[in-house]
């Protein structure tokens, strides 16, 4: 839980030309910023970044937003990830509050064990690098296998050494607790107090989280040990059916690609990386499980497995595919020459060669399927009826219904069954599988209740962070259609107004006379908040509405806030008068001109706290909407931020050129008139439609409504444009 200060701090501190450095090169154009966007791929840049808004946006692909959208979408990490990432960015501390003590130190038990295999990466890093055995044995075994020094360093490949506790004894010297030694599993228990290393003359592999931290280790031995690998025991931050190896490194490529290769291990990850080829990942032998499908499937639905060409296990790995199926991804098959892993053929070919090669030979999961088990059958009609019973029970996994009749129908074809058959039994199989399916579904709407119970709440509820490895997206709420005529007339005028509001909300616009009698400097935002309580009205466009709230829940923090910031302006420019005044030469000028002097820059002082203090009030709320954990009202308040709602400037021959923050006393009023007449009008016809229907008394009574809504209609005309404030 991030308190919502820290929250501030993180979003104040964020700069998106800064944050958008780090990941895309940026060059200057006008006073914007461009590059190639990293969220599609391009030749001439279109990704714009613009720091006067603290946004950026790509005009291809339409992805960004602000420093904290940038890194959810960048680093495919949740809300609250993506402030930690800034915060850590910005040196900023997170104070975590109101955790139980127990919650603490489970956090803590996980936290020191992170820490550690961060430097035991290291560790076996710097052995393989700079000490004599590391480099005669684990870098030449390295470099033998092709693999160059920046593939080395990109997947942090260390040595373990070959003496019994290296590691122990470097880990306790640096002041590691021995618990966690144990617990990460990098040292095995002596009994007698101390530990062994588990890895010990073996090359590493370390095995990064989603979100980059080392949560275990692959050991590769270099001489002829029966167990080729040693990997970490699982522990609380290594739940090995949940993790794929190199997804870290290679979820950015997959989202670019919309796709993921799926490999057996460490080296085929590796050799593609170095080939080019980043979106792969590997389930590092053992067969899928529903926790790894789920990692893929966050961040695309089209995976391809690649194949040894002379793999035995192809038979047993058929059925970790049909959980693929299940889970609705789409499924291609890559089998690779004979004798070549992904490894080996990687290092033969480069990308282009290795991305034609799959272009030309990948194919749809259920044709190889039906080819390989046909293949085995051959000639043997009870093989052939069991295997195709295999196939047909493969199409019934998947969810969707047209993919499954394209499928039957290829089926029916390639077999030679009549397709009623073939769906007669397919659905033989769907109903077979519903009870699974149904309670699959149903705790599948328990976590979506409790997620949309949290996007209710109120935002400090919001901040409660997932488990580090759910990183449940939340659905993009697709904008709602505006269904009534009403709503329609209706949209552009709070559409206008909500832009006002998001972008201009603590902008002064008036003084106001409250009922105390008292009159009182009055934002746009609680100028809207007037004008509405008063006419009784509301927006009825759900989304403005939302951001209408929410603004409103600032107004209180906003006044504390100005007030501080006022404070911290003033004294800064105390500061300044002193040290500009001290600069004027006393002995030169007579008191008058020294006076003057001290004025001038005390006028000019002014206005720069005044120009400060305009820029600080516009960014308050515009900021804090578009960095807000609520995906919906992040999405609205940045797209009515973005440029294309400002009004053009006005240019005219008497050159008085303002902007639109300097016209907001005449276009919130204009604005509010403007929707109250639409509002007129709707009821007008309404009342007009009601009319048609009426007869005597009703009719009269009706036509006196009318005429009503007609005076208020003609005295609302009047007001547009008239009345530039309305102080009550
Ligand atoms: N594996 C394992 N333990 C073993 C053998 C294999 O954990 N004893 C896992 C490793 O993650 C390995 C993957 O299964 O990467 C695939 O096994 P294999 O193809 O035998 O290893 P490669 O990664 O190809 O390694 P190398 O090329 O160095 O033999
Ligand atoms: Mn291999």
């Amino acid at each position: 839980m991030i308190d919502r200060e820290t929250v501030d701090k993180i979003i104040d501190a964020a700069e998106i030309v800064d944050v958008v450095s780090d990941f895309v090169t940026l060059r200057r154009r006008g006073s914007n910023y461009v590059g190639l966007c990293p969220f599609h791929n391009e030749k001439t840049p279109s990704f714009n970044v613009n720091p006067a808004r603290n946004i950026c946006h790509c005009f291809g692909c339409g992805k960004g937003g602000s420093p904290v959208n940038f890194i959810m979408e960048h680093e495919q990490l949740t809300y609250v990830e993506a402030l930690r990432y800034l915060a850590k960015k910005y040196h900023i501390d997170i104070e975590e509050r109101e955790l139980t003590d127990e919650q603490r130190a489970a956090r803590t038990d996980r936290e020191s064990m992170l820490v550690l295999n961060e430097f035991a990466c290291h560790y076996f890093e710097q052995q393989l690098h700079e000490t004599d055995d590391g480099k005669d044995i684990g870098l030449t075994y390295f470099r033998d296998r092709g693999f160059s020094d920046e593939t080395i360093k990109k997947f942090h490949l260390g040595y373990s050494p070959e003496r019994s506790t290296a590691l122990y004894q470097a880990a306790i010297k640096a002041g590691y607790n021995r618990k966690y030694l144990i617990e990460t599993g990098l040292c095995i228990d002596d009994k007698r107090g101390g530990g062994f290393d588990r890895f010990r003359g073996r090359v590493m592999f370390p095995v990064y989280n989603v979100a980059g931290k080392v949560i275990a280790f692959g050991g590769r031995t270099l001489k002829n040990d029966p167990a080729k690998y040693f990997n970490s025991p699982e522990s609380t931050v290594y739940v090995k059916n949940r993790e794929l190896y190199g997804l870290f490194q290679a979820k950015r490529a997959i989202v670019k690609e919309d796709k993921c290769f799926l490999v057996e291990g460490y080296t085929d990850v590796i050799s593609m990386h170095q080939a080019g080829i980043e979106n792969v990942v590997a389930s590092s032998g053992t067969s899928l499980t529903q926790g790894q499908i789920a990692q893929i499937h966050r961040f695309t639905s089209n995976v391809t497995v690649l194949y040894d060409g002379d793999s035995a296990g192809i038979h047993a790995s058929l059925r970790g595919i049909d959980m693929l199926l299940a889970e609705g991804l789409n499924i291609k098959v890559l089998l690779l020459p004979d004798g070549e892993d992904p490894d080996s053929f990687a290092r033969k070919h480069n990308a282009t060669q290795f991305n034609q090669f799959i272009a030309e030979n990948e194919s749809d999961f259920i044709s190889f399927k039906m080819k390989i088990l046909l293949d085995q059958s051959e000639g043997d009609p009870t093989k052939r009826s069991a295997a195709i019973g295999d196939v047909v029970k493969s199409i019934a996994v998947i969810p969707d219904a047209i993919t499954r009749s394209v499928y039957a129908k290829q089926c029916s074809a390639q077999l030679d069954i009549a397709e009623d058959v073939i769906l007669r039994e397919i659905s033989k199989h769907i109903k077979h599988n519903k009870d699974e399916q149904y309670k699959q579904r149903q705790r599948e709407q328990a976590r979506q209740q409790r997620q949309a119970q949290g996007q209710q709440g109120q935002p400090e509820e919001k901040f409660v962070e997932q488990g580090e490895n759910e990183f449940v997206k939340q659905p993009e709420t697709p904008v709602e259609a505006t269904e009534s005529d009403t709503q329609r007339l209706l949209y552009p005028h709070e559409h206008n107004m909500a832009h006002y509001i998001a972008k201009y909300g603590f902008c002064y616009l008036c003084d106001t006379e409250y009922e105390d009698g008292e009159k009182r400097p009055t934002t746009v935002i609680e100028h809207v908040y007037n004008e509405l309580n008063y006419d009784n009205m509301a927006f009825t466009t759900p989304q403005f509405a939302q951001l209408y709230e929410e603004g409103l829940k600032f107004v209180p923090l906003f006044h504390e806030d100005l007030g501080k910031e006022a404070e911290k302006l003033n004294a800064q420019i105390e500061r300044r008068f002193k040290e500009e005044t001290g600069k004027i030469d006393s002995a030169k000028f007579s008191l008058r001109e020294i006076e003057k002097k001290e004025n001038e820059i005390k006028k000019r002082l002014d206005e720069e706290t005044q120009a400060a203090m305009s820029v600080w009030r516009q960014q308050y709320l515009e900021k804090r909407l578009c960095s807000h954990p609520d995906d919906t009202l992040r999405a609205t308040a940045l797209e009515l931020v973005s440029e294309k709602y400002q009004l053009s400037k006005i240019h005219t021959r008497y050159a008085v050129i303002r902007t639109e923050q300097e016209r907001l006393s005449t276009l919130v009023p204009e604005a509010l008139y403007n929707w109250k007449n639409a509002i007129v009008k709707c009821q007008i016809k309404e009342v007009q439609s009601q009319l048609a229907n009426a007869q005597g008394e009703e009719a009269a009574a009706i036509l006196s409504r009318l005429q009503e809504l007609y005076d208020l209609g003609r005295r609302l005309a009047k007001l547009i444009g008239e009345r530039v404030v309305n102080p009550k």
